[in-house]
């Protein structure tokens, strides 16, 4: 018999078959990664001594490996890694694809036209980001600095959206095509002033309506634009409908709601909700899995379900 069960271990001391109860870090409670399991591959295990979110992890010896006495972790701050590069890398990429994605916005209003090409550019680079750093990009997009905030949610919608598609077996082009359509479903907020945008207060009924223009103002941008598939202007008008009828612009329910635009409806709530934005708090990977669940007739079920195994699949 263990005396203590429960160790808190430095990352880099972890080992194949040690039993996982819980993280340390800026991961805790938002992790959208499960917890509680048994370390049993070698990928795992790098996966986790890579993860910048983690600082250290609580084991459990009594359902798995014990750690030897030198390794448990202690309050001298642990070394700087390899890891934290990749955090810090993803960091400058996702600041970079933000600046390229803003500079595109504002090139709009000079030319009416979506340089569709490098929009093409910015979801690779975000898809290259997705496989590469999974954690770390959905770690890093959790928090939006007031005047990035559009950039950075379309940069992380883009990125579940492709992650949820390669998830459901689409092929590369559709995957890709998602990736697009996470990039561009915001851009009619491109019309809307920042103050309203970003007030932190309560909306007044005339300021919410002004923000709920966005998806019409967006369609208006893109609708005759031979180059921006259909399915991208689909999803920028559509994506704030719900399958029960009680979403916006077109109130559209059931069938009326393509399946591409249900994709980007769940990863557009999950994102928005899981955020910290100048004007709330955000939830816990926890709070909006129950929140979506219980509004499962905005959702499409199946894809909800696809959608969460998705992310437990990161783990
Ligand atoms: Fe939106
Ligand atoms: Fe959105």
């Amino acid at each position: 018999m263990h005396a203590t069960m429960l160790k808190k271990i430095d990352k880099s001391a972890l080992k194949i078959g040690m039993f996982v109860e819980d993280f340390v870090g800026q991961w805790d409670s938002n992790s959208p990664v499960r917890r509680r399991f048994m370390i049993t591959s070698p990928s795992e295990l790098a996966h986790l001594r890579s993860s910048p979110a983690i600082t250290a992890v609580i084991i459990n010896s009594a359902r798995g490996e014990d750690a030897m006495a030198s390794e448990t972790a202690s309050s001298s701050p642990a070394p700087a890694e390899p890891a934290s590069l990749d955090k810090r890398e993803c960091l400058i990429k996702i600041g970079s694809s933000s600046k390229a994605l803003a500079t595109l916005f504002e090139g709009l209003a000079a030319e009416r036209s979506v340089d569709l090409a490098k929009v093409n550019s910015i979801a690779s680079d975000v898809q290259d980001m997705m496989e590469k750093e999974p954690l770390a990009l959905i770690g890093a997009t959790r928090i939006k600095s007031k005047d990035q905030v559009t950039f950075q949610h379309s940069i992380a919608v883009s990125a579940l959206m492709m992650h949820l598609a390669a998830h459901l077996g689409y092929s590369n082009g559709k995957v890709r095509l998602m990736g697009v359509a996470g990039l561009l479903h915001d851009i009619g907020k491109t019309r809307i002033p920042d103050e309203v945008l970003n007030k932190s207060g309560k909306l007044s009924q005339e300021e919410l309506q002004i923000i709920r223009d966005h998806p019409k103002l967006g369609y208006e941008i893109l609708k005759d634009d031979p180059h921006v598939p259909d399915v991208v202007k689909d999803i920028c008008l559509h994506h704030h409908e719900k399958l029960d009828g009680t979403g916006y612009p077109d109130g559209l329910s059931g069938s009326e709601i393509s399946e591409y635009v249900r994709l980007s409806t769940i990863c557009d709530v999950y994102d928005a909700v899981t955020s910290h934005r100048p004007y709330k708090k955000r939830w816990t990977h926890r709070d909006a899995v129950e929140f979506m669940l219980l509004e499962k007739s905005a959702f499409d079920r199946n894809m909800l379900h696809a959608f969460f195994d998705s992310l437990e699949a990161l783990g």
